[in-house]
C-alpha cells in the first residue's frame, strides 16, 4: 500500500512534499483532453492540477468525470513536473473521491458581470480568485498591525460595542434598546483606549465599528473593522510617526508575502518612503480649489475635493491642521490658533482618500468641560470620559485606521465592499 502524505497545493507547487500525496480541496476548473481529465483543485493555499488517466485508474477516472465545479474532492497520486501545469507541477492521480458534490454552480461567466448578483451570492462568490486574493491581503494587513504594535510596545485591549457616549457625533449612531435604556453601537473605541492609558501607557485595539452612514459610496460600510492606537505622553507628531510606520509595514508585508494575490488583482503596489508628505488643510483647500473643487474654510473636505487632492500625490500623505468645526469635540487646538486642531487625516493616493484620522486630545478637565458645554453636548454621557481628566491624564494622542479602506487601497479594489467578507452597507445586511 502506498502512503500518501496529505499536502497543500502550495507545498506541492513549491516542491516541499514527498512524491506520493493526498490533495483535499474543491474543483475550481475541469477539462478533458482525449482520455485525460485535468481537475484544477483549490485548497485555500492555492491551486494544483490533478490529472486522471482513462485506463490506468478507471474508478478514479469515473469519479473525476462526475466531479462538478465546486465539489469537495480528495485525490491521491504522484507529483510530477509538468511545464504545462499551473505552477509547473501536477498530481497524477490513482485515486479520486468526491466527498461532497456540488449542484450546478450559479456563478456563471455572465453572472460575474453583475456585482449586485455576486454580492447577493457572496456566501458562494467568495470562492472566486479575486475574492480570495483580497481576503489574503486583508489578513496580511491585519497581521502586520499585530506585529508592528507588539514590536513597538503597544498593548492590545478590547472594548465594548454597546456604548452610551458618541465618539464621532450623533448623526451616524446606530441606536439599540438596551433593556429600556438608550444605547448605541460603538463608532470607535477611542474613549476606552484613553481610559486604559494610565494603566498601560500605549494601547491598540482591533474591533468592529458601526456607522449609520446614509451615503452610498465606494468607501463607506455600516460595519467595518478599525485598528486604533493611543499613547500617553505623546504629541500629534509622535502619533503621525506611528501611522506612517504602521502603513509602511502593512505595504511591506503585502509586497513580501502576497505577490501572487496582487497579481491576481492586477495591482501594482509601490513601497512608500517614510516620512510621508504633510500638507496642511489650508494647502489642501487651495489645491482642491485650483482643481475646481473649492469649499468653505471650516468644512471637512468634500469627497470630490479629497479625491482631487489625493490624485495629486503618488504615495500616502497627511492632511494636517483641520479646523475645529470639521472635527469631533475632544480635539486639542493650537494655543495661538483656537479654531485649528492638532490633527491629521492619513490619505491614500490615486484618488482613494482617507484611510485614518488621528489627533491630540484635550487632556485638561476644565478645557474639555468647556468644549463639551460650548458644543451643547450631553455632559452626562461623557461623565466618565471627563473624570479621566481629574486623575493624572497627561498629553496624549491617537488615531484610527479603517481595515477595509486600507485593504481597498493596498489591494487596488474599486469598492470597499470587496475588502469585506460579508459587507454591511446602506442597502445590504445579507448574506
Ligand atoms: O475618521 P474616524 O471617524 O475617526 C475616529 O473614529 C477616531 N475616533 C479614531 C481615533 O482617533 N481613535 O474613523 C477612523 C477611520 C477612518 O479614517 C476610516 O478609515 C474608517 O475609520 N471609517 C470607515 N470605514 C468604512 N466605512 C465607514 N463608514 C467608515 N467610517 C470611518
Ligand atoms: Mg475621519
Amino acid at each position: 500500500m502506498d502512503v500518501f502524505a496529505p499536502s497543500s497545493a502550495s507545498e506541492i507547487i513549491e516542491g516541499r512534499t514527498p512524491k506520493a500525496v493526498e490533495v483535499r480541496g474543491w474543483v475550481a476548473r475541469k477539462h478533458t483532453v482525449g482520455g485525460l481529465i485535468f481537475v484544477l483543485v483549490r485548497d485555500g493555499t492555492g491551486f494544483v492540477q490533478v490529472s486522471v488517466r482513462k485506463g490506468s485508474a478507471d474508478a478514479a477516472y469515473d469519479a473525476a468525470k462526475g466531479a462538478t465545479k465546486e465539489s469537495a474532492v480528495v485525490a491521491r497520486g504522484e507529483v510530477r513536473d509538468d511545464r504545462r501545469a499551473p505552477g509547473g507541477k501536477e498530481v497524477s492521480a490513482s485515486e479520486f473521491t468526491i466527498v461532497a458534490p456540488a449542484e450546478s454552480w450559479p456563478i456563471t461567466r455572465t453572472a460575474v458581470k453583475s456585482s449586485s448578483f455576486l454580492f447577493d451570492k457572496r456566501h458562494l462568490s467568495i470562492r472566486g480568485p479575486k475574492a480570495i486574493a483580497a481576503m489574503r491581503i486583508r489578513e496580511e494587513v491585519i497581521g502586520a498591525a499585530f506585529d508592528y504594535f507588539r514590536q513597538n510596545g503597544f498593548h492590545l485591549i478590547s472594548a465594548p460595542t454597546f456604548v452610551q457616549a458618541a465618539v464621532e457625533g450623533g448623526s451616524t449612531l446606530f441606536s439599540v434598546d438596551y433593556f429600556g435604556k438608550k444605547a448605541s453601537l460603538s463608532q470607535s473605541a477611542q474613549f476606552y483606549e484613553e481610559a486604559a492609558l494610565p494603566a498601560l501607557q500605549k494601547v491598540w485595539i482591533f474591533q468592529p465599528a458601526f456607522r449609520a452612514e446614509k451615503s452610498k459610496t465606494a468607501k463607506h460600510l455600516t460595519e467595518f473593522w478599525m485598528i486604533e492606537a493611543e499613547q500617553a505622553f505623546a504629541e500629534q507628531a509622535d502619533n503621525m510617526r506611528v501611522q506612517e510606520e504602521l502603513l509602511s509595514m502593512m505595504v511591506e508585508r503585502v509586497l513580501a508575502n502576497r505577490q501572487t494575490d496582487l497579481k491576481t488583482l492586477g495591482r501594482k503596489l509601490k513601497q512608500p518612503g517614510i516620512p510621508f508628505a504633510r500638507i496642511s488643510y489650508d494647502e489642501a483647500r487651495s489645491i482642491a480649489e485650483s482643481k475646481g473643487f473649492g469649499f468653505e474654510w471650516g468644512d471637512d473636505l468634500p469627497t470630490e475635493a479629497e479625491r482631487a487632492v489625493s490624485q495629486t500625490q503618488d504615495a500616502p500623505f497627511f492632511i494636517t491642521d483641520y479646523p475645529l468645526t470639521a472635527r469631533s469635540f475632544y480635539h486639542m487646538t493650537y494655543p495661538d490658533r483656537p479654531n485649528v486642531t492638532k490633527s491629521a487625516d492619513l490619505i491614500a493616493p490615486e484618488g482613494v482618500g482617507e484611510l485614518a484620522t488621528g489627533g491630540q486630545r484635550i487632556h485638561e478637565y476644565a478645557q474639555l468641560m468647556e468644549r463639551i458645554s460650548s458644543q451643547d453636548l450631553p455632559t452626562e454621557s461623557f461623565a466618565w470620559y471627563l473624570e479621566l481628566r481629574k486623575f493624572g491624564m497627561p498629553p496624549h494622542s491617537g488615531f484610527g485606521i479603517g481595515v477595509e479602506r486600507t485593504t481597498r487601497w493596498i489591494a487596488g479594489l474599486k469598492h470597499i465592499r470587496s475588502a469585506s467578507l460579508f459587507p454591511r452597507t446602506l442597502s445590504r445586511i445579507s448574506p
